[in-house]
């Protein structure tokens, strides 16, 4: 049973509630796959139950990810769709607001439900005006939520002075390696959720001794444990697989309780970074 997790709401001019903007805090994450691949990989994750699926235009593969969205038959407002403004086209107001547009056709879908900054704009002074852009995005209906990806806590902090509507969301690399407790925690002072990316490192770490031992007591496999352990954190997770059982094996993780194994999760920090760490930048 995957939860979900309130990331926003509409409020109408007496400030009073309308509606809560919520998302699966678990999912399919497509980095690396192509759309060959992507469209039989969302097509399977969502039979199986999966409903958030984590694109972006640096993956190349929007327009799988909306051909398998509309394959599935499975109603669009039920489907959760993060895809994400590449960090090179983060270089000001007008071209945000474009490539959004740009990611609608190629998803070929009326809206995204989550819009991220991949990364913080190289350029320091875009950042406001990117930031402006991506609040107009979600003003205008081009997307439902907007957040941010590999913010640090000062990137973060930084916010407060020119954002008019904070991030709902901080998608960053969490897993029992790199657990993050400090960056999870400025997200969370922000009024963001933390969202966790490569679970499994990348798949680097799943066949370590450590996590096998882990895994074994529980009674699960190492990917288990270790996408279990990032989803107990609370954050929203998104492991990639492409292969139909490891797809299946991900989403089963969460059946698992690690409940009597935190200080062995605990001994696994090594902050090991398992690609880029852009939120340690200026
Ligand atoms: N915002 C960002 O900067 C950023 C950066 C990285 C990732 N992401 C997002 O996060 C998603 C997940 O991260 P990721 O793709 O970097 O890595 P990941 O999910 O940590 O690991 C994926 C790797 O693990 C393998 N794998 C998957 N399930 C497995 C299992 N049950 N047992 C053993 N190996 C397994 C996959 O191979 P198979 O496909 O062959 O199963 C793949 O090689 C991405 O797809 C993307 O959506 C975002």
């Amino acid at each position: 049973m995957i939860e979900h997790v309130t990331i926003g709401h509409r409020d109408n001019e007496n400030g009073s509630k309308l509606f809560e903007i919520v998302m699966p805090r678990f999912g399919l994450g497509v980095w690396q796959m192509d759309n060959e691949t992507c469209k039989s990989s969302v097509l399977h994750a969502l039979n199986q139950g999966y409903r958030l699926i984590d694109t972006a235009t640096a993956y190349g593969n929007e327009e799988a990810v909306g051909e398998a969205i509309r394959e599935s038959n499975i109603p669009r407002e039920d489907i959760f769709v993060v895809t994400k403004l590449r960090r090179v086209h983060a270089t000001g107001y007008d071209e945000t607001l474009q490539r959004c547009r740009e990611s609608l056709v190629s998803l070929d879908l009326d809206y995204i439900d989550l819009y991220l900054v991949h990364a913080p704009p190289e350029n320091i002074s875009a950042r406001e005006d990117v930031w402006r852009a991506m609040e107009d995005c979600m003003k205008i209906g081009l997307t439902r939520s907007i957040g941010v990806s590999n913010y640090g806590k000062s990137h973060l902090q930084a916010m407060r002075d020119y954002a008019t509507i904070l991030p709902s969301v901080n998608q960053i690399e969490i897993h029992p390696w790199l657990q993050r407790p400090e960056l999870r925690e400025a997200t969370i002072d922000v009024g963001a959720v933390p969202m966790g990316y490569s679970p499994l490192a990348r798949g680097q770490k799943v066949n370590d001794l450590e996590i096998g031992q882990i895994a074994n007591s529980i009674g699960c496999t190492p990917a288990q444990a270790a996408i279990k352990w990032v989803y107990d954190t609370g954050a929203i997770t998104i492991p990639k697989s492409s292969n139909h059982g490891r797809i299946n094996e991900n989403l089963e993780s969460l059946n698992f309780d690690l409940s009597d194994f935190k200080n062995d999760f605990s001994s696994l920090e090594e902050s090991y970074i398992s690609g880029w760490d852009p939120t340690t930048e200026p």
